[in-house]
């Protein structure tokens, strides 16, 4: 009876001890057909009768002892490894989601809308006219007759002739845009106009194909002094600048008289170009009082009205406002320059931040 006390203490110590693989050894070891309680049951036969029956009893104990504890703590490992992977792999549902990889607007879009929220907020509106233009608007209206020396300038694609002989083309700049409005709104007229614009050019400075904005001003009263009022506060607030020195250089376009183009002041440095106060010049603007010719060529009274034009390229600008250096990257779709240059939705000028109050 001492070896079973010891047995079954032995036993329980190890049971405690064990996971689930050893637990199983050990079970087989005590009460598989060849374990040591199942041997010690076979001995019962050789004990003397009157022993019998109390070692049979002590061994029936034994092994329901062994057999409950081996289960018990076989519940108890199950159930432990159960709650150890309930807590590895716990999800907490209170982490914020993931970041989804949002789109970026394009410079380009950006500073469209940077530059018509500035004009939106002096009481411009939003014109637009077809990409696809014909001589009349694109040139002869402007005041670019055809054997004109400005249309060798401008590089244009043509399409071919139609039935009637005219070459369609697409527009060299937005100012056929000014024609088209004056011929169906009358006077006073002030719009900007975004949108894309061609010509045979391909360089590291050129683009085919690139942007611009034209403005128009027409009315009663309105002479240079608007115009220069007009362009400062614009530059100022689109570069960010309160005392940008702007400056109005002579210049000469076919469909503005005097024609004038706008310069900002920048420095040049090592480090690159710094916008503001220096002694360098950037020109950005062209601009200049409608031409008397223009105007009539709209069937507008020059000598009622007059008023003054202008119009930029939108890459430039968003060149020098973003330091973008390379003109082609623009339009390349490469997706990691737009999310290192593009801008976020909630970047896009709202009208009221336009103009510094
Ligand atoms: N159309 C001119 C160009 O593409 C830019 C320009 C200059 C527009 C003077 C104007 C202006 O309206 O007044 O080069």
């Amino acid at each position: 009876m001492d070896d079973l006390e010891q047995l079954r203490s032995d036993s329980l110590a190890r049971i405690a001890a064990a996971d689930l693989d050893s637990l199983e050894a050990l079970r087989v070891e005590a009460l598989g057909r060849r374990g040591r309680v199942t041997a010690l049951m076979k001995e019962l036969g050789t004990l003397a009768p009157e022993d019998r029956r109390a070692a049979g009893q002590a061994l029936n104990a034994l092994k329901s002892v062994l057999a409950e504890a081996i289960d018990a703590r076989r519940e108890a490992l199950r159930e432990g490894a159960l709650d150890a992977r309930l807590a590895a792999e716990r999800i907490d549902v209170s982490l914020p989601p993931r970041p989804e990889p949002d789109g970026r607007i394009h410079p380009i879009s950006q500073a469209i809308e940077e530059i018509v929220a500035i004009f939106c907020q002096m009481g411009f509106t939003v014109a637009e006219g077809p990409d696809i233009e014909d001589d009349f608007h694109n040139f002869t209206a402007l005041n670019i007759p055809p054997e004109h020396p400005a249309r060798q300038d401008h590089d244009t694609f043509y399409f071919e002739p139609g039935e009637d002989g005219e070459r369609l083309l697409l527009r060299t700049h937005t100012s056929p845009v000014q024609i088209r409005t004056m011929l169906v709104d009358k006077p006073p007229i002030r719009i900007v106009v975004p949108g894309r614009t061609f010509r045979a050019d391909h360089d590291a400075t050129h683009s085919p194909m690139f942007h611009q904005v034209e403005g128009l001003v027409i009315d009663e009263e309105t002479h240079m002094g608007h115009l220069k009022g007009c362009l400062i506060e614009f530059c100022r607030a689109f570069f960010g600048v309160d005392d940008l020195p702007v400056r109005f250089r002579p210049s000469f376009f076919p469909f503005t008289e005097p024609s004038a183009e706008v310069d900002i002041g920048c420095s040049r440095s090592a480090d690159g170009l710094t916008i503001g106060a220096g002694d360098d010049w950037l020109e950005i603007l062209g601009s200049g009082m409608v031409h008397p010719k223009v105007l009539e060529n709209c069937n507008i009274d020059p000598a009622r009205f007059q008023g003054f034009a202008f119009g930029m390229g939108v890459e430039r600008v968003a060149m020098l406002k973003y330091g973008i250096p390379d003109l082609r990257t623009f339009f390349d779709s490469d997706l990691r320059w737009l999310r290192h240059y593009g801008f976020s939705a909630l970047d896009m000028p709202n009208v009221a931040a336009g103009i510094a109050q």
